[in-house]
């Protein structure tokens, strides 16, 4: 596989797929995030987590196509908010949190509606680099990795290439 791309450096589709069973499986079972995946029908969630897999494979720089709607279109409407209070949010500004504090206890409709869109200005104008992956030394160890790939660049004695990692066949 062509270490060319993100996706090729990422481990391509295999690597991916299991980014997101991985992280569709801890939120589902998040106290404020799960609801999202409730009463949902099961071939619904089946073809959101395709959609995912691809919109990111395609994102990434692999070949395959995203045929889903615009991030904003989709998620229009589901209250997801960008408050240092949220499940797995961190990174925030505190002005950011203020006003989002501020506009949960503004009765009045005009004012709460200027705070929200100062806050939605105030993220626009910041440029923010989200990590995709956390910095660390991979080890592909466990029950599941087949192989490991461990010392194969001599001295590095993680896993490397990262692309050469393989997991068990179920
Ligand atoms: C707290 C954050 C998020 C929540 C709660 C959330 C929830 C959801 C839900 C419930 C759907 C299904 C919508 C529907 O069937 O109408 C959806 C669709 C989708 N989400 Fe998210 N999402 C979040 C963040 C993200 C992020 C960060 C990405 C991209 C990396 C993403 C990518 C997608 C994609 C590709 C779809 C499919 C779009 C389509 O149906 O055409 N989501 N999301």
């Amino acid at each position: 596989m062509s270490s060319d791309t993100l996706y090729g450096r990422l481990g391509g589709y295999d690597a991916i797929v299991s980014v997101v069973d991985d992280l569709l499986a801890r939120l589902k079972a998040d106290a404020q995030l799960g609801r999202f995946w409730q009463h949902r029908g099961e071939d619904g969630v089946l073809r959101e987590r395709q959609l995912l897999i691809n919109f990111l494979c395609s994102s990434a720089g692999g070949s395959l196509m995203y045929v889903g709607r615009d991030m904003k279109t989709a998620h229009k409407g589901m209250g997801i908010e960008c408050a240092e209070s949220g499940s797995y949010a961190y990174g925030g500004w505190p002005d950011i949190d203020e006003l989002y504090r501020k506009q949960l206890a503004e009765t009045d409709h005009a004012k709460r509606e200027a705070m929200l869109h100062q806050i939605q200005k105030t993220l626009h104008e910041r440029t923010r680099f989200a990590p995709i992956y956390d910095f660390f030394w991979p080890s592909g160890i466990g029950p599941r990795v087949e192989e490991a790939s461990l010392m194969k660049i001599d001295p590095f004695p993680w896993s490397a290439p990262l692309e050469d990692v393989r997991l068990k066949r179920p």
